[in-house]
């Protein structure tokens, strides 16, 4: 697929990322769960690369299950700690503090040989435009949102969250900007809603949707959709089937295609196709 791209932000973000980082001892990096390869930015392993890494695997709750258990597998081989969650979900909340002192405890500990006490872990959030952060950051701080900075008599700059004695999280994100450049990463990011519509053409990936679950996932279509094809079918073929099954018709009966490309990527970027995994 092809993209109408400009990166101006990108130079931005990139340069308040690196300021930030110097800050911190942590980062804490959301990944897509549905694809995790294509929502990450391989930049984020240059510009933490002496930072402890943290990779949560967001939105696993529209995920293939047994996918995102290979994922996680596959990072931690790589020495990220890894958690995968549903960021909107209050209770997946309740090990992420045990998991950020266990990334950073060759930190802790050599705190406290020093004698260095209560010295707060200092982690930040990053990752693509729609992966979670800002959900993650409000359901992990909840009401722990004391702010620090900013405040009579404590240096003007960075707001950070105090979420408990022991972990402070800088309270802006950092925005990492996808990899456009392959074809691939790009219907990746189009079909799971983590680019602008204006910018790709929807038409041509939604047929590619319906090509890869075709072959990947075919039962969750035949079911949802109660029609029945062979994996060699043409699509347009199988997006005609869905949209007598679902009524999408416009005046004198007429297949309303437009309405299906709607229709399909709502259902799956609300998890009502299915969970799936499409790196
Ligand atoms: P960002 O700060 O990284 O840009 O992302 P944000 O938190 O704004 O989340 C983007 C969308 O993803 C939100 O949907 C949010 O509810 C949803 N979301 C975040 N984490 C999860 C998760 O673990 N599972 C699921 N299913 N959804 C999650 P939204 O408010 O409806 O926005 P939009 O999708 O209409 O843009």
């Amino acid at each position: 697929m092809n993209f109408q791209w400009y990166p101006g932000h990108m130079t931005k973000a990139k340069r308040q990322m690196q300021e930030d980082i110097k800050l911190i001892d942590l980062v804490i990096e959301l990944v897509d769960a549905r694809i995790p390869l294509s929502s990450r930015n391989p930049d984020i392993d240059e510009l933490g690369k002496n930072k402890y890494r943290l990779i949560l695997m967001n939105k696993a709750d529209l995920a293939d299950k047994e996918r995102t258990r290979e994922w996680s597998a596959f990072f931690k081989e790589k020495g990220f700690f890894v958690v995968s969650l549903d960021a909107r979900s209050k209770s997946g909340m309740k090990n992420i503090t045990d998991i950020v002192m266990e990334a950073c405890k060759e930190k802790i500990e050599r705190d406290r040989k020093r004698g260095i006490k209560n010295r707060p872990v200092r982690a930040m959030v990053v990752g693509i435009p729609n992966v979670g952060k800002s959900t993650f950051i409000n359901s992990y701080a909840g009401k722990a949102c004391a702010k620090t900075g900013n405040k009579p008599g404590v240096t003007k700059g960075k707001q950070w969250i105090r979420l408990n004695k022991s972990v402070e999280l800088l309270d802006t994100p950092g925005i990492l900007w996808p990899k456009f450049e392959d074809p691939e990463v790009g219907f990746c990011l189009a079909v799971t809603g983590a680019i602008k519509e204006d910018v790709y053409d929807r038409e041509t990936a939604v047929e590619l949707l319906l090509e890869r679950l075709m072959h990947i996932y075919p039962e969750d279509l035949r079911v949802k959709y109660a029609i029945d094809f062979s994996e060699a079918e043409p699509v347009r073929e199988v997006m005609s089937k869905i949209a007598v099954a679902r009524g999408c018709l416009k005046a004198g009966g007429v297949l309303d295609i437009d309405k299906v490309i709607q229709l399909v990527l709502r259902d799956f970027r609300t998890g009502r196709l299915g969970r799936f995994t499409l790196d």
